[in-house]
């Protein structure tokens, strides 16, 4: 609980940190995009001054992404809630990531259950979360020869949980690393490949919805019992959450209405 404790008030300063320095760096970073975008007109792609700003608007938008990333991880942006399908997103995103893994070999293998239950959450930071899962599947396993993604969707037992799982055949978590996986800025991959916010800004997002994450590395097949090498994360959604927001209909604890 401890530990809980001191990570969960970390997390809180991180993100109040991250918010501050956010909205500090993006209006200067609008203002290099803007400058850039006008000389852009006066030097064509050919010359070398051209080169070079669309070297500059190409990182300003990298460092825009990076400010997004803060804020979402902060929960400074709005969320909105809507009935989503999560089946529906994740063809959507498999359609959208499916070439780039197979150029490196890998074969997606899809099992989503069609009588999944929706769930109530922003659709489009959902779509984010599964995205940052799928690109770290990828870079896990594209120095191999080839590597399996499976992507499945299930109602939980007790139909009150939707279960999401992206599951790789890549170099897998050790045990030490995994303890940070979901701290911000963590990564082990090189600078300019990651940016660790991945995991830490997908974790703000589940844990807003009442979900969970659940990291399994490595695999422990569910009908044979055999350890496979690799990750799994699983995502568990609840298929009403616990605290509903807004007006509903009915009468109050009390039994007062004014
Ligand atoms: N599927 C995976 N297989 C192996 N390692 C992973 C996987 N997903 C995440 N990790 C580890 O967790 C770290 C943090 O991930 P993330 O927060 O997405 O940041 P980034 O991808 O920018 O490094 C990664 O650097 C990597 O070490
Ligand atoms: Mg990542």
């Amino acid at each position: 609980m401890m530990t809980q404790l001191a990570s969960s008030e970390k997390m809180a300063s991180i993100g109040q940190m991250a918010a501050g320095v956010a909205h500090e760096i993006n209006t200067p970073l609008g203002v290099i995009l803007g400058y850039s975008q006008l000389l852009k007109d006066d030097f064509p792609s050919n010359t070398e001054v051209g080169e070079s700003l669309r070297v500059i608007e190409r990182q300003t938008r990298a460092c825009q992404k990076i400010v997004t990333d803060l804020l979402n991880f902060s929960r400074q942006s709005e969320s909105s809630r809507e009935d989503t399908s999560l089946n529906e997103m994740l063809s959507e995103v498999i359609a959208v990531t499916e070439h780039s893994l197979s150029m490196d070999h890998i074969t997606i293998h899809q099992n989503l259950d069609p009588n999944l239950d929706t769930v109530t959450a922003d659709t489009e930071k959902l779509r984010q979360v599964f995205i940052n899962f799928i690109n770290n599947a990828h870079h896990a396993m594209e120095d191999m020869a080839s590597g399996e993604l499976c992507i499945s969707t299930r109602n939980s037992a007790d139909s009150r949980e939707i279960i999401a799982t992206i599951q790789d055949t890549g170099h897998g978590i050790t045990k030490t690393i995994r303890q940070n996986i979901f701290d911000p800025f963590f990564t082990t991959k090189p600078v300019g490949k990651g940016t660790g916010l991945g995991l830490s800004v997908s974790y703000g997002i589940i844990e807003e919805l009442e979900g969970k994450i659940d990291v399994e590395s490595p695999v422990t097949d569910p009908e044979t019992g055999d350890t496979v090498s690799g990750t799994a994360f699983h995502i568990i959604l609840p298929v009403v959450p616990k605290k509903q927001h807004g007006i509903t209909t009915g009468t109050c604890a009390s039994g007062k209405v004014r």
